[in-house]
């Protein structure tokens, strides 16, 4: 899949454990430090339009904070009901300081 990069936070902005959504190409993405490694996912809910990034980050798995379901924020994996969709996730490159994530492309599904 084609991607396109985007540069959406520094590193060491976020410390371990933390995580903050981010607007970028039309899409709110979850970017979240689980213990120095990013990953990042859809930030809405795939129940309903929760944001994820208020909900809380225990290791890889993140906890809505409207209904209480769990994903893991680095597969997407829907872990605990309600919600039984997964999430996107997104490809997290690092340039230096940078922290890129890549959207797909023009075409992509
Ligand atoms: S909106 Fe996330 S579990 Fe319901």
């Amino acid at each position: 899949m084609q991607e396109a990069f985007f540069e959406i936070a520094r590193a060491g902005e976020l410390r371990p454990g933390t995580m903050k959504r981010v607007d970028v190409g039309g899409r709110r993405i979850l970017l979240a430090n689980v213990d120095g490694r990013y990953c990042a996912a859809d930030d809405t809910c795939t129940h309903e339009d929760a944001s994820l990034a208020t909900g809380v980050l225990k290791g890889e798995l993140v906890r809505c904070p409207l209904h209480g379901s769990r994903f893991n924020v680095c597969t997407g994996k829907a872990m605990e009901e309600p919600a039984e969709d997964d999430l996107r996730t997104y490809t997290v490159r690092l340039e230096g300081d940078r922290v890129l994530v890549g959207l797909p492309g023009e075409g992509a599904p």
